[in-house]
């Protein structure tokens, strides 16, 4: 099958943040830190490494850090250069993106994922495009979307990233009805949207990793609402499983919650500890504090 590349990535970051209040009152949920990368940076990183060459950023008021966090620092630059740090020089060269290829837009109000994605539409035209969303954190030794880029090159259509998660916490996410299982890539028959308590079509959940023909773009032109009032992606995506267009993926990696304190939490702690120079004085720390908690 000839499947076209996939070039382009939309990374929706206008939502509100709401479960980081107060901090996200000024600083974008996407440049919090985990250990010293902006959650950004790890998205964009995993883009790359998946052969993305346009960097589409789905945008609100108060964003802007994360506008200048992309721009070229000459200043900073020089001045690492000027003491020799060269390793620190490094690291920052790595934030920056080429003229042209980062591309901001705008979603006026928050009305919902499918509906930033659709902001993007005049962007896309014709082709393939991947969908990230940024407080999904997944570590991996194949970074997911090239896990995902890799397999959507044998299946082409659809395809959502996916991994089983307790009966009790489907509530919370996009849920598979699976049609065929083949392992690690599935069939889709259906897609329900945070399925009420005991509803659920199966286990198998959706997370922030997509590849998406642009066909889904016109079906959000319908602007349909659905689960909370809210254009949702995965009513869009459901509605190409007729057309047997949708696959489900069962990446290999460790997914992290980021959006939520708990999730963001054990990612901190997670990456800290798979830092060489910081592993050592992390876990002793948490070693003491864990056999503190103990005794107390
Ligand atoms: P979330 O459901 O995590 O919402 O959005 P949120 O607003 O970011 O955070 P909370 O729930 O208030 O704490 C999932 C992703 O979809 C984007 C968000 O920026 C995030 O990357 N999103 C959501 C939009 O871009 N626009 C929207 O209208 C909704």
């Amino acid at each position: 099958m000839r499947v076209k590349k996939v070039l382009t990535a939309i990374f929706p970051v206008a939502g509100l943040g709401t479960r980081f209040l107060p901090a996200t009152k000024s600083i974008p949920k996407e440049i919090m830190t985990l250990v010293d990368r902006p959650l950004i940076q790890y998205a964009i990183d995993e883009a790359r490494a998946a052969g993305i060459k346009e960097f589409i950023f789905v945008t609100s008021r108060g964003k802007s850090a994360l506008e200048d966090y992309f721009d070229s620092a000459p200043e900073l630059e020089s001045t690492l250069k000027k003491s020799g740090k060269e390793d620190l020089l490094e690291v920052l060269k790595g934030t920056n993106m080429d003229s042209g290829a980062i591309v901001y837009i705008r979603q006026n109000r928050p009305l919902g994922l499918g509906h930033a994605v659709w902001c993007a539409r005049r962007l896309i035209g014709d082709e393939p495009f991947a969908v990230l969303l940024p407080d999904d954190v997944i570590a991996a030794e194949k970074p997911c979307l090239q896990q995902m880029v890799e397999a959507y090159a044998e299946t082409g259509g659809n395809m959502v990233a996916a991994m089983e998660v307790a009966p009790e916490r489907t509530s919370s996410y996009g849920v598979l009805n699976i049609g065929e299982d083949m392992g690690q890539i599935v069939k889709v028959k259906g897609m329900v949207e945070k399925p009420k308590a005991g509803t659920a079509p199966s286990n198998l959940a959706v997370i922030g990793r997509y590849i998406l023909s642009p066909k889904v773009m016109t079906n959000l032109n319908r602007m349909k609402q659905g689960t909370g009032g809210e254009i949702q992606l995965t009513d869009a995506i459901a509605d190409e499983v007729a057309d047997g267009n949708v696959f489900g993926y069962r990446f290999c990696g460790q997914r992290y919650d980021c959006g939520s304190k708990a999730g963001f939490l054990q990612a901190t702690v997670a990456f800290g500890l798979s830092r060489p120079d910081l592993r050592d004085e992390f876990s002793a720390y948490l070693h003491d504090m864990a056999a503190s908690q103990k005794t107390a």
